[in-house]
């Protein structure tokens, strides 16, 4: 049977071919009131997504898609726990991690709430005595520095939170993340710290992650090398959803701060991996970012999916990859302290919907998530922009913005701002030949160079944007900036058709270099069963080595 988005394609071709001699230049121009039709609020944000290729008409088709598609039972059989992550038997309850302690999430008949206030309870003893220096180093020192050692959801998300918050560090302790199992990344960590006031998280929902256990052994190794093999117990923590494994890398059990399998590694910063962020801004920032993003939930839950901002940018998202066929999504945060929100995204958008088969294992008959890239404004302008306006691919954008900075340093802020309505206005209107010929002739340009020039001048518009405005980026609004993302993917999986929460994507390429291994350390041949390239490679590489 056609899924819900195959059977809506024909028609939301038809109507795409219908409005597609229609500019948005000239809608904005024949309807004074788009920006208040095409603009949806929570609390002090704002989506504008009134710069889109949409009329009325495409937002109730496209409404209507996620109605037939069965947007809202999925999303309450996620809020409810039921195992809808269906490839690894497991609920979707990253939701629970920012519901208050007294509420009911049961997962198999039992609530879960009163762990998570556990673990939450635990963190908050261990962040605060991090910070004001109830604990200490193994020689008595206050930890100044904190390395979190993690990769994937282990880092993308504490690492862009812990950015994004820099403002509430209050006083706290500086905070580093180590991911890369290339060395360079851990020795330049660690070459400016002193181990003696240096904390590790050894952060891991598996504890069996190649590139966090190869870390962590040399954390390991330079505290004992430095400090005698009694001082690690003193500056190592972990964060993970297995218990025994940590306790045999000699982590004791009270250092480490769980979590549970119905919590996705790119979904698990609300808990115990977000360990880092509480240490790096205090308990009580942490609270508030979980309190954002139960808003966030709360309206996803309860607003008109055509008033739900999660569902109209899912479904924006599907429009343009759909029914245009744009392949990829730009997110251009002007807010530099969100400079890792696009890797964070790329995660969790692409581990998420970079699927290939439905529910049921067959192929999916459609596209499915979208390539998603991006860079802070301004910087992007001075680099990639040049395309997004004149390329030939059209790139639907989102722009985030705050109101007000932390930092009201002369104009920045009043220049950031007015770069980031040009954009999207300049995305939007784009510059006609005539009007490139124009400004030609009144710079007084001979005609021969006019009608040289003017193609290279002239811009296509009718690009779409959505602008995500707020009023400054605290831990109560990237709560609910990133939990909008999230149901925003979630939305989209269950239009595809796909599941979301697992990755089996990952797994070929760290089964190959397991396999791999003994041949690069010059322990074993590479085997016949490896390709001619792959063999050569590995020969011309200890060629190099000498
Ligand atoms: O390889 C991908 C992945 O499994 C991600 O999904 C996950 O966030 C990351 O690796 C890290 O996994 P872990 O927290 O188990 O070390």
């Amino acid at each position: 049977m056609p899924s819900a988005l195959e059977a809506a394609l024909p028609g939301l071709i038809a109507h795409r071919d219908a409005i597609s001699g229609q500019t948005m230049r000239q809608m904005f121009a024949d309807d004074a009131g788009r920006f208040a039709a095409f603009q949806v609020g929570l609390g002090d944000m704002l989506l504008d997504y009134s710069k889109n290729r949409i009329t009325a008409e495409t937002m109730a088709a496209l409404v209507a898609l996620a109605e037939e598609a069965g947007v809202a039972a999925r999303r309450d059989a996620m809020f409810a726990g039921e195992a809808i992550n269906i490839t690894e038997k497991r609920a979707v309850l990253h939701t629970a991690l920012r519901r208050r302690a007294g509420d009911t999430v049961l997962v198999d008949d039992r609530n879960v709430m009163p762990d998570v206030s556990d673990v939450l309870a635990r963190m908050e003893a261990f962040v605060d005595a991090v910070r004001d220096g109830g604990i200490v180093g193994s020689a008595g020192h206050k930890f100044t520095d904190v390395v979190n050692i993690g990769i994937g959801g282990s880092d993308l998300g504490p690492y862009m939170v812990t950015l994004a918050l820099a403002p509430f560090a209050g006083g706290g302790p500086r905070m580093h993340y180590v991911s890369n199992v290339d060395g360079a990344h851990i020795a330049d960590t660690l070459k400016h710290l002193d181990p003696r006031k240096t904390l590790f998280i050894v952060a891991s929902k598996t504890f069996t992650t190649t590139e966090t256990m190869t870390n962590a052994q040399t954390a390991r190794d330079w505290i004992s090398g430095a400090l005698g093999e009694a001082a690690v117990g003193a500056h190592f923590c972990a964060v993970s959803t297995a218990l025994d494994r940590v306790s045999e890398f000699g982590i004791g059990l009270d250092r480490v701060f769980g979590f549970w399998d119905w919590v996705g590694g790119r979904y698990s910063v609300w808990g115990a991996i977000g360990l880092p962020v509480a240490i790096a801004v205090g308990f009580e920032n942490f609270e508030a970012l979980l309190d954002g993003a139960a808003e966030m939930d709360r309206h996803f839950v309860e607003a008109p999916l055509g008033e739900n901002m999660p569902v109209i940018l899912a479904l924006l998202g599907i429009w343009y990859r759909n029914v245009w066929g744009f392949p990829t999504h730009a997110v251009l945060p002007y807010d530099q302290r969100l400079s890792r929100f696009p890797a964070y995204l790329q995660q969790l958008d692409m581990e998420s919907n970079g699927k290939g088969v439905t529910l049921d294992g067959t192929p999916v008959a459609t596209s499915t998530g979208p390539i998603v890239w991006g860079e802070p404004g301004t910087n992007g302008q001075h680099a990639f922009y040049q395309l997004i306006h004149q390329g030939t691919d059209v790139i639907p954008a989102d722009f985030l913005l705050a109101a007000v900075p932390h930092e009201e340093l002369s104009d920045h802020h009043a220049k950031l701002v007015a770069n980031c309505f040009a954009q999207t206005e300049a995305l939007m209107k784009g510059k006609t030949l005539a009007e490139a010929t124009a400004e030609l002739e009144a710079a007084k340009l001979p005609a021969e160079e006019i009608a040289a020039l003017a193609p290279h001048k002239v811009f296509p518009g009718n690009r779409p944007t959505n602008t995500i405005l707020y009023r400054t980026l605290d831990p109560a609004t990237l709560g609910r900036l990133i939990a909008l993302y999230e149901h925003k993917v979630f939305v989209q999986g269950v239009i595809w058709g796909i599941n979301s929460f697992d990755q089996w994507g990952v797994e070929l390429g760290k089964q190959l270099a397991s396999a791999l291994l003994p041949a690069v350390a010059g322990a074993r041949e590479p085997g016949a069963d490896q390709d001619a390239s792959t063999r050569g490679l590995v020969a011309a590489f200890h060629a190099l080595r000498g």
